[in-house]
């Protein structure tokens, strides 16, 4: 343990000099590095943006080694031709600064529906200019209430779950310059012009708690219209209930005189043929009821009779209009299930053989009035007929009765499934391929992660956690995509928020969703248990620190200080919040803990809450975690006397942690066991005279188990973590590789595509979703020990992190590729006879520390070469077995000896 301390106190000191040296690893680059990837809010070329102050970031792309960046220039302008001539309303100046992420705009005050255009230059620290970037652009929204014209419209027969068609007919012969549509449907709407739908978001806008907040989407529309424009706009319940329009069109003729269309135009409005639609129950669509005229070029006469009346102005939801910026939920994917047989006459079951979040699309000949169902399951009866018992009390069917006019095709709008298997039955003859196909959906955030070794099963375990937050990536991170529930649950986030920035750019997700929490919170500082507040209960959970983490982890992965800055004041009341439910230093509340562990360890059989781990001791141990991360936000954002007080905090939490919890006879924490232990070590609360036990204990307990884990929903990341970083990771990897209950492998044998919410196999009316990724956090574990890829909070946004791959098991390889906000970070490791071969590339900007595993320090290498002195990377020193090498950019091929 010693040794470990000196070499990374050694190691401090050396990172201190290399900010002073940074020229040292730089520059033995070919060609000036590009500059590219330009975002602002994390986005490419937005429009429809609210930000006063945006966020703007770029990469570097160079061919060569050591590139940094020393200094930066951005300047913003009103046209391109400004722009090109350097002529700004904002021209930072060279900045001296290595960042690339999260540098605010700093010039004048930006305008409602106004477009800039910027760029950048950058002087790398051996003195080079770049060129400029290529331009960029963002573009405001409405930032301000009163750019809103329009009112919100209203149909009383909505309110029963009914989807409401909004409809205005506009003729205008003049050209179209610029259109754009500022529009908010609540629950969810999907607007046509001419026909044709608006953009490719689904089940838009983001859902909010929608009187603090209500969420507009921006579209460019003018390959839209034409001279005569049939304007319809659906609007469904969703998560809002009775369906609610605000809209506003804004067409700019090239004389520069605008035309605006608000709600207050599309006042005719019919109920069609969508007879109910709700989110958890499906939708139920009667072709029948078709209005004949909805799409033709006209609004009827005669508004008020048995089709069409004319909508009220209703009250506005109360929340602030609010500009989304993260991407919106799309159908990203499509596929053709496979028909698995008819266990009863006329029903068919299809299987996609992957379990998933998303809806079918039917395609149907049949008589007037025929209708046919779809269920959707995670899994089978015997008989082979679907199993929707756990999905509780959603129904999740979708129902289609057929207007019997040939061939007719259909999929539901506004609601989505969390399904695996699909049920059909009414169809008037045994389907043929592609009648039925399946639409994935889910934000459209992009993939930014990759992993694979040498063990096949663990691929499969990594694949599972993938598609697991992939099926719960729904304007909230949920808890499962199925049941009644689908809720972004704080507790689960606590432990998911890794597994997740690894596979997935959620930079302007996780924002969202921090500003979801913040929207729960009252006066007393309390936040809920979920966000949006539909389930669970207020208070949250204290284990709830993933409001903070969110913040804490976009700033580590993204440079986002902005979240910090913004949301400090709701963080800083949420603890307060804990602090005043102490008594003698322990929290004094607990719902969950460390949830859901096997049966076995619970408090009994039907319950999910954990029997030897106490409640309050995860309380107690969540408050020491946030007051530190808060004393440590309050240091960044300059707030001392925050810093001061929080720290203060944390130490008297940690000391009645100890004081209640540290059990001196058996060495351990509360009963021992792995949760309490491994959490323990994870908020750094075991004294370094204790470590060896408790370490000792830790990894006995799990061999005493055969192996296998005894942890919930939180503490399972921590054990994985905790026996790693203390010098068991064989023991982490023979947890990681079980097959036997519990275990992810078992989760695998019994056939899960995505993960349970339960170590047990369940299929009944109760709680046992399969597709909950709170029991990801092992693939995490895959990211940051086997790739060994890990971000350094010190230099946000990946301008330092660490490769520190370790070789365990009979593990041959193990490689991948994390995307960056820097650019791609790739490692991979493989062993040779007798010696271990490790490539990595480090992105242009950025400086890694690389820890080279070698069984012999002097045996390292590089491209064939021992490493010499004037070139990019630099001996720091030797951490048992591995030689901890500071790199600058570029791709390095390691070797050495290797003999274990
Ligand atoms: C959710 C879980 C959550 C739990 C807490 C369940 O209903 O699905 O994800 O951890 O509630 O009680």
């Amino acid at each position: 343990m010693n040794r470990i301390l000196i070499f990374l106190l050694s190691c401090a000191a050396v990172a201190v000099t290399l900010r002073a040296r940074a020229a040292s690893v730089d520059a033995d680059g070919t060609g000036t590095p590009k500059i590219t990837g330009l975002k602002c809010e994390y986005a490419t070329d937005p429009i429809g943006l609210d930000v006063r102050s945006p966020q703007l970031s770029w990469r570097m792309e160079a061919d060569g080694r050591g590139v940094l960046q020393s200094a930066y220039r951005i300047v913003v302008a009103t046209s391109e031709d400004d722009l090109a001539q350097d002529k700004g309303i904002w021209d930072s100046g060279f900045c001296p600064s290595s960042r690339s992420s999260g540098i605010r705009y700093e010039g004048p005050a930006l305008e409602s529906r106004t477009p800039y255009f910027w760029k950048v230059q950058v002087r790398c620290a051996d003195g080079r200019l770049t060129e400029w970037s290529d331009a960029a652009g963002f573009e405001t929204g409405l930032m301000d209430e009163s750019d809103w014209l329009s009112d919100w419209i209203a149909y009383a027969p909505g309110s029963p779950g009914r989807v409401l068609y909004f409809k205005a007919t506009h003729v205008d012969a003049r050209p179209v310059a610029k259109a754009r549509l500022y529009i908010a449907g609540l629950g969810f709407y999907e607007m046509s012009i001419n026909g044709r739908k608006v953009g490719n978001h689904v089940l838009d806008p983001a859902q909010s708690t929608y009187n603090r907040r209500v969420y507009y989407s921006t579209y460019d529309v003018k390959e839209y219209l034409a001279t005569e424009n049939v304007l319809l706009v659906a609007v469904a319940p969703g998560w809002y209930g009775m369906p609610k329009l605000r809209m506003q069109l804004e067409i700019t003729h090239p004389d520069g005189q605008r035309t605006i269309l608000t709600a207050g135009h599309m006042r005719a409005v019919t109920t069609g043929p969508t007879v109910h639609s709700t989110i958890f129950d499906g939708e139920l669509y009667d072709a029948r009821l078709d209005v004949p005229d909805l799409r033709a070029p006209y609004v009827p006469a005669g508004l008020m009779n048995k089709e069409w009346s004319l909508a009220h102005i209703a009250d506005a939801p109360g929340g602030k209009m609010t500009a989304q910026k993260m991407e919106a939920i799309e159908v990203v994917d499509s596929l053709v299930p496979q028909l698995l047989g008819e266990p009863a006459p006329g029903v068919y079951v299809f299987d996609t053989k992957q379990n998933l979040a998303g809806w079918a699309a039917l395609r149907v000949r049949g008589e007037r009035g025929r209708t046919v169902t779809m269920k959707f399951a995670e899994s089978l009866y015997g008989n082979g007929l679907v199993n929707q018992e756990n999905l509780r009390n959603a129904k999740a069917t979708d129902t289609y009765i057929c207007k019997g006019e040939g061939v007719e095709t259909w999929e539901p709008k506004f609601t989505y499934h969390g399904f695996r298997y699909i049920q059909v039955e009414g169809l008037p003859q045994a389907p043929a391929e592609g009648d039925i196909r399946v639409r994935i959906v889910r934000n459209a955030v992009a993939e930014t992660g990759s992993f694979r070794c040498s063990d096949e099963l663990l691929n499969r375990i990594h694949k599972m956690v993938k598609a697991t937050e992939a099926s719960n990536l729904h304007s909230v991170p949920t808890d499962c995509p199925q049941r009644d529930e689908r809720m972004g649950w704080l507790n689960d986030m606590t432990v998911r928020i890794e597994q997740a920035l690894y596979n997935f750019d959620l930079s302007r997700f996780y924002p969202k969703f921090i500003a979801d929490v913040s929207d729960t919170q009252d006066e007393a500082g309390t936040i809920t248990c979920v966000a949006p507040y539909r389930f669970g209960a207020r208070p949250a959970d204290p284990v709830s620190a993933s409001y903070l983490l969110l913040a804490w982890k976009t700033y580590e992965f993204y440079g986002n200080a902005g979240v910090i800055e913004e949301h400090y004041d709701g963080m800083k009341a949420w603890v307060d919040y804990l602090a005043s439910r102490t008594d003698d230093g322990i929290v004094d509340y607990s719902y969950y803990g460390d949830w859901s562990p096997p049966t076995a360890f619970a408090v009994d059989s039907t319950s999910a809450v954990s029997r030897d781990t106490p409640g309050r001791m995860m309380s107690t141990g969540y408050l020491y975690y946030c007051a530190s991360i808060l004393s440590e936000m309050a240091a960044l954002t300059g707030r001392d006397e925050d810093r001061a007080r929080y720290r203060e905090l944390a130490e008297r939490t940690a000391e009645a942690f100890d004081r209640t919890y540290w059990n001196e006879e058996a060495g351990g924490y509360a009963a021992n066991n792995q949760a309490a232990n491994s959490f323990a070590l994870f908020l750094g609360l075991v004294g370094e005279d204790r470590i060896d036990r408790v370490v000792g204990n830790l990894a006995d307990d799990v061999a005493a188990h055969d192996y296998h884990l005894t942890t919930g929903n939180l503490c399972t990341k921590y054990l994985m973590e905790m026996l790693t970083r203390y010098g068991h990771a064989e023991t982490a990897y023979r947890i990681a590789t079980q097959k036997t209950y519990p275990s992810w492998g078992y989760m695998l044998e019994n056939g899960a595509t995505t993960l349970w919410e339960r170590w047990e196999y369940a299929t009944g009316d109760a709680m046992n979703s399969h597709n909950h990724p709170m029991m990801g956090s092992v693939d995490s574990w895959f990211y940051k020990y086997l790739l060994g890829i890990v971000p350094d909070i010190a230099h946000p946004g990946f301008e330092r992190f660490t490769i520190r791959p370790y070789i365990v098991g009979d593990l041959r390889f193990a490689e991948g590729e994390f995307r960056s906000i820097k650019g791609p970070i790739r490692s991979a490791w493989r062993k040779e006879k007798g010696s271990l071969a490790l490539d990595v590339s480090i992105p242009a900007g950025s400086v890694a520390t690389v820890y080279v595993p070698t069984t012999r320090p002097g045996s390292v290498t590089e491209s064939g070469r021992r490493i010499g002195k004037s070139e990019t990377i630099r001996l720091l020193g030797q951490d048992g077995d591995w030689a901890v090498y500071e790199v600058g950019s570029g791709d390095y091929r390691f070797r050495s000896e290797w003999k274990k």
